[in-house]
């Protein structure tokens, strides 16, 4: 058997209680970047409608993660508003549900 083996691990040990002694006892400010938002609606007819409307309880990824294709175009978009609406509460003003869905079909 290597014989090295318990000292390097001694050693290592010592070198991370060290470390996180030394952390512990100094109190510096930490400072760090916040990464960039990325979660943004596109640019498109309506934006500050949905802007208005749709920010409120959720980031703009629920938009962006919905799959694309000729199935998720108006009718899929409408359904997704008044579910907003319907189910989780959303208050949104009737005469901007058009805008919104044709915003969305159009983006998205
Ligand atoms: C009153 C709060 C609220 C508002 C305002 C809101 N949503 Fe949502 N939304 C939710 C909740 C709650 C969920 C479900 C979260 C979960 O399942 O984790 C959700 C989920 C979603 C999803 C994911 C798919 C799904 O059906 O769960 C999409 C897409 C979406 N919202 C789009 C919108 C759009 C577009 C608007 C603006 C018209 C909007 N939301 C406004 C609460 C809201």
């Amino acid at each position: 058997m290597n014989r090295r083996v318990p000292l390097v691990l001694f050693l290592s040990l010592g070198a991370v209680t060290a470390v996180g002694l030394g952390r512990a006892v100094t109190a510096a400010p930490v400072n760090y970047k916040l990464p960039e938002e990325t979660a943004a609606f596109k640019p498109g007819p309506n934006l500050e409608v949905v802007q208005n409307n749709c920010t409120a309880c959720h980031s703009a990824d629920y938009v962006n993660i919905q799959p694309r294709g000729p199935k998720f175009k108006k009718d899929f978009w409408q359904a997704e508003v008044t579910k907003m609406i319907k189910v989780y509460g959303a208050t949104i003003d009737d005469a901007d549900v058009p805008k919104i869905v044709e915003y969305l079909a159009a983006t998205y």
